[in-house]
């Protein structure tokens, strides 16, 4: 498969069958997110893979009852220890670990398995759960499992609607 397939396959998935996934593939999956580039190369980011049931049902409630993040065999929680702003004004360390969970993303399709970004989860709750230290800032929650939906096809912009060329003309 090539990025672009990836890309083109992979989607928000809210249902899982509970087969557990195998240690390689979430090896690699793992590993594509440690290769992710960073700012710096600072790598300030942390991945807690979560697979016990009863925390994975815990979580689910600090993510708004979104049922599918109790569901899925493995929810991948990613912080980061830094909260440095770069020259540009925005946070390296939400900007690099959201990059390192795309590529958790991508390389799930390439496993054949499926994932969910999930923003609407409440921090302070997620923290005690998982014994996250209050100073780390938990940037994103990531469901990954076998799918056992189909990809509703969610509509995107058209070209010129979201890209202009030398200047900004829109
Ligand atoms: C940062 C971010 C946060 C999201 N949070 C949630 C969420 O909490 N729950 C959910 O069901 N989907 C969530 N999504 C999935 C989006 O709704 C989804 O990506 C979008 O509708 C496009 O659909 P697709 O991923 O199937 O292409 C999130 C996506 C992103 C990128």
């Amino acid at each position: 498969m090539d990025v672009m397939q990836a890309i083109e396959k992979r989607y928000s998935c809210r249902s899982y069958h509970p087969d557990a996934i195998e240690e390689d593939k979430l090896g690699r999956i793992l590993e594509a997110a440690r290769l992710a580039p960073s700012a710096r190369n600072q790598q300030e980011w942390r991945f807690v893979v979560v697979r016990d049931e009863h925390t994975r049902r815990k979580l689910s409630v600090a993510a708004a009852n979104q049922d599918f993040v109790a569901q899925a065999p493995v929810v991948i929680v990613g912080c980061t220890m830094t909260d440095r702003l770069m020259r540009c004004g925005q946070p390296s360390g939400v900007i690099d670990t959201a990059i390192a969970m795309e590529h958790i993303a991508l390389q799930a399709v390439e496993e054949g398995l499926a994932t969910c970004w999930v923003g609407a989860f409440y921090p302070d709750k997620v923290k005690p759960i998982l014994n996250i230290p209050d100073e780390v800032t938990v940037v994103e929650l990531m469901s990954l499992g076998y799918p056992a939906d189909e990809p509703v096809g969610t509509p995107r912009c058209d070209m010129p609607k979201i890209v202009s060329f030398d200047s900004w003309q829109f």
